[in-house]
């Protein structure tokens, strides 16, 4: 566990600054590829759990969609369907814990949960051996210098109760203020901003952070933290758990963050990653990492003030889409740099580095052609809903074991359909918002055209297997 430590640190120290970019971009993908004709089914991601603590194993209800996700949100980016992803109750572990539409709670049942109080009326006090006060279940966390009375982060929780944070460290001064450490009732030490008792408690929260990062894959609740503070439960329909969070994010974009296996958010892009990978002469290959992209605060306004222009034209929410019909597209670029290797987060300045210009400034319509002078459907941003088409663009300039995607936000709106080339287009046919270059025809696989900026924005960085 410990080894993993200085990973987790450069996780949560990600921060890219200084890089003023040279408003460089890619924009078009060359011709397709030949057509593989060989099939042979694509093979599952794999990971390596067996270094993780605690016994939960999240269990996939099925029923969860991917290419129907509602991406709906605060503009941060889309949230996954959290509600399907839900392990075993900590008393029973018979049955799947219970969701109630906006937190999972460690229980499956209020009866479940009463039998938990009616064992624990308070928090453990003395003991410092044995199983876990909350759930009896598994074995009391020891974070190297002594034994807390919880064996996880969902425990703690709960042992905590109602006195737990509701906001993050840093939100300004607190009223009925109590330590933040899990269960501590001791008022904070200091004044306003410091949220703890005593540095002893301080700095097994920050531990617990780094060790609970590491026990995601087996921690339900993990599953749906928030990416910033990996603290908190992150908000439905957003990627982060309060206003405070989400300011912090903004401030700090361009940058990217590493989303912890075993989150429902690695899940969810793992799985369109798996599920649309459709050249079957080749077996899909396993994700090992990913990074929620997060843009600059005006980039992200305009692009959502672009997506409410069209989705006040087409009414796609009322008709059950999402707001202007945005959907989740592939787009495989040049990587000069090791950005997306373990424990590279900071963009590099290469105009050359197509992946860092775009994740920096999002794509650019005036760099069209530069480097294939030719598009099959004009002079438009192109990307598919085919993991294993915008593979073949996905190109290493440098030295790494890991080839890297784009899964961007795309505002599709009312796409135009269109079998055959159109290489005049500037502009999509009038009426349309978007143009859906389908299978058939002059195409082996589907491309969708976007002729304006703000009509897409990266959202995940994807490092798979070459
Ligand atoms: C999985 O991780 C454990 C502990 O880090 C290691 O001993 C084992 O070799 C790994 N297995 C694979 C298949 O990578
Ligand atoms: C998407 O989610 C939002 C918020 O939960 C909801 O209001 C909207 O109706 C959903 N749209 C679709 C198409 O499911
Ligand atoms: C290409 O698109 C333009 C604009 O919509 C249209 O006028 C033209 O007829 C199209 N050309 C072909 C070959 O379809
Ligand atoms: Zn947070
Ligand atoms: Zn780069």
């Amino acid at each position: 566990m410990t080894s993993h430590i200085p990973f987790a640190l450069s996780l949560l120290g990600a921060v890219a600054s200084g890089l003023q970019g040279s408003g460089v971009g890619s924009t078009l993908n060359p011709p397709p590829p030949p057509p593989s004709t060989a099939s042979a089914p694509p093979s599952a991601p794999q990971q390596n759990t067996s270094s993780l603590p605690a016994p939960s194993a999240p269990v996939n209800v099925p029923g969860s969609t991917v290419s129907t996700f509602n991406a709906s949100g605060n503009g941060l980016g889309a949230s996954p369907p959290t509600n399907n992803l839900v392990a075993l109750c900590v008393h029973c572990q018979l049955r799947p814990k219970y969701f109630d539409g906006t937190k999972t709670h460690p229980y499956c049942s209020k009866s479940c949960a009463n039998k938990i109080k009616a064992s624990n009326p308070k928090t453990g006090s003395g003991a410092t051996n044995g199983n876990c006060d909350f759930c009896h279940n598994r074995p009391k966390y020891n974070d190297g210098t002594r034994t807390h009375d919880f064996c996880s982060k969902a425990c703690a929780r709960s042992l905590g109760g109602p006195q737990r944070r509701s906001t993050m460290p840093g939100a300004g001064a607190n009223n009925k203020a109590v330590c933040q450490a899990p269960g501590c009732q001791n008022p904070p030490h200091g004044g306003p901003g410091n949220d703890y008792c005593s540095m002893a408690h301080k700095t097994s929260v920050q531990k617990y952070r780094i060790i609970s990062y590491h026990s995601l894959a087996r921690d339900s609740l993990g599953e749906t933290l928030c990416l910033m503070c990996l603290l908190a439960p992150k908000m439905a329909n957003s990627h982060f758990c309060s206003q405070t969070c989400i300011d912090d994010v903004e401030a700090k974009g361009p940058m990217v963050l590493e989303v912890p296996l075993g989150h429902a958010t690695f899940k969810s892009v793992a799985e369109q990653f798996k599920s649309s990978w459709r050249h079957y002469g080749s077996a899909c290959p396993p994700v090992r990492r990913i990074y929620k992209i997060i843009s600059p605060p005006t980039s992200l306004a305009n692009y959502n003030a672009y997506r409410a222009a069209v989705e006040s034209r087409g009414q796609f929410l009322s008709a059950g889409r999402t707001e202007g019909n945005e959907n989740r597209r592939w787009h495989g670029t040049r990587r000069v740099c090791n950005l997306g290797d373990k424990g590279h987060t900071q963009f590099c300045s290469s105009p050359q580095c197509s992946l860092c210009c775009i994740i920096r400034n999002s794509f650019d319509l005036s760099l069209f052609g530069k480097k294939t002078g030719w598009g099959r459907f004009g002079k438009g941003i192109y990307t598919s809903s085919t993991s294993s088409k915008s593979n073949d663009y996905s190109h290493n300039d440098c030295q790494s074991s890991l080839k890297a995607i784009l899964l961007n936000k795309v505002v599709v709106g009312k796409g135009c359909k269109l079998l055959q080339d159109n290489t005049t287009l500037t502009t999509p046919p009038s009426g349309f918002d978007s143009v859906l270059a389908e299978k058939g025809g002059s195409l082996n696989y589907d491309e969708l055209v976007v002729y304006t900026n703000d009509a897409i924005r990266p959202s995940f960085l994807v490092m798979y297997e070459p």
